[in-house]
């Protein structure tokens, strides 16, 4: 067998999710097309570690149809959509992932893609490529080469390329600008608030929400939040992204003080001890806290276990946690990311750049991949223009051109006032 999901019979209704964020990825649909006919992939063997989403099905299915074998796990244990991990199974895709899988069972899905010893690996978050590089280091001489989607990922994994660690070339795909300033902005900032409502149904106008990190995604949060009517206090390390929160109109402070005030905490650093021992101490009663970052590194749910008389869940992926002083914290999705865990990742329309990048850096790595060094690659800046013109076009939408004298006026140093 293959595969191991969930439940089989789920396949249904994960074909009519997949279905409807089909009709909502043209660029990615349409890579697809053309890859039916050139077959890019044709003979690859692709492992993925990347959160199985009716989004990611959308990317599965077109690596197939440009060539390639897949077998692949989720990036997270609990992000599978069971619906979506049973379509693709059904199909005959090699697919190990369900929803709420130990941390052992997550290294063991791991090990079953890297049986099919893959001449390419995808990864979120670098759990797969850490796995060759540590446990299988020999499987890296047939691998051409990775792509990294995610911010945490491309950062440990060009720590590991300054090392002379990495055994193979990678693709940031996340570093291409049709990424991190549409996904990490826009489809962080949606899903972590649709996940934190789902999760609590808490009306978020006139609340105090604090977000850890103003980076990408914790921008794109405080964005959304505020246009719900939350008044948002942002919490930073970096002096330049501290200035441009105020200069959008938040708060700022140390998360010291924020924890005094907040009603909603969302972290979204990639760091770990975001929010401690400490500040639980001194939170409102009823505050709600969760991660939108890669790992659940950010919440110390030791500090908080350790200052806690009870607990009980409260409603699906929201636990009260009841401290020895009788003020409630109520933790969301056990600190994992909660636009994943408590909703369904970011949308369709935002996922459809995300993966068309991807699929090109495969389809790069396929072609020239053999000519490149054990390096941290970015993916080139002429692919996020025709990316987003194409995207535009499918929203019908078009933008001017420079004419042939604009263009002179461009580099014309002697032009004055
Ligand atoms: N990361 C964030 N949202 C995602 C989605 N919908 N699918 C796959 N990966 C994601």
């Amino acid at each position: 067998m293959n595969h191991k999901v969930a439940d089989l019979k789920l396949a249904d209704a994960g074909r009519l999710r997949i279905d409807w964020a089909e009709s909502r990825m043209p660029v990615l649909m349409a890579l697809r097309e053309r890859a039916k006919r050139e077959q890019p992939l044709k003979g690859m063997r692709i492992a993925g570690c990347l959160h199985v989403t009716k989004e990611t099905a959308v990317l599965v299915r077109t690596l197939v149809a440009a060539g390639a074998e897949i077998s692949w796990s989720g990036c997270n244990p609990l992000s599978t959509n069971d619906e979506v991990a049973a379509a693709l199974a059904a199909e005959g895709l090699s697919m190990y992932a369900w929803h709420g899988l130990s941390v052992d069972e997550f290294y063991w899905c791991i090990e079953r893609t890297l049986d099919f010893k893959p001449t390419l690996t995808l990864d979120d978050g670098a759990d797969l490529i850490f796995q060759v590089h540590a446990k299988h280091p020999e499987l890296a001489k047939s691998v051409i080469g990775g792509t990294e989607e995610t911010t945490t990922g491309v950062q440990r994994l060009r720590a590991m390329a300054a090392d002379g660690k990495l055994l193979y070339p990678v693709y940031a795909v996340n570093d291409s600008e049709t990424k991190w300033d549409f996904d990490n902005v826009y489809g962080t900032g949606q899903s972590s608030l649709d996940g934190v409502l789902r999760a609590t149904s808490v009306l978020l106008a006139g609340k105090t929400v604090v977000v850890g990190g103003y980076g990408h995604c914790g921008r794109g949060v405080a964005e959304r939040a505020r246009g719900m009517g939350a008044n948002i206090v942002a919490t930073e390390i970096r002096a330049t992204q501290a200035l441009k929160a105020v200069l959008e109109g938040h708060r700022v402070m140390k998360m010291d003080e924020a924890a005094k005030l907040g009603d909603v905490f969302i972290t979204a650093t990639g760091m770990k001890d975001i929010l401690v021992g400490r500040h639980f101490d001194v939170m409102k009663d009823g505050a709600v806290i969760c991660n939108t970052g890669h790992y659940d590194c950010e919440i110390n749910i030791g500090d908080l276990e350790a200052r806690t008389r009870s607990k009980r869940e409260i409603r699906p992926n929201n636990e009260e946690y009841t401290l020895k002083d009788g003020r409630r914290i109520y933790l969301l999705a056990k600190g994992r990311l909660i636009n994943l865990a408590a909703a369904e990742g970011h949308p369709s329309e935002v996922m459809d750049m995300s993966f068309a990048n991807q699929f090109l850096a495969l389809c790069a790595l396929a072609k020239d991949g053999k000519k490149l060094e054990k390096k941290v690659y970015a993916l080139p800046p002429e692919q996020d223009q025709e990316l987003a013109q194409l995207k535009l076009g499918t929203m019908g939408m078009a933008i001017d051109a420079l004419t042939a004298e604009q263009q002179k006026y461009l580099s014309d140093y002697s032009a004055g006032t």
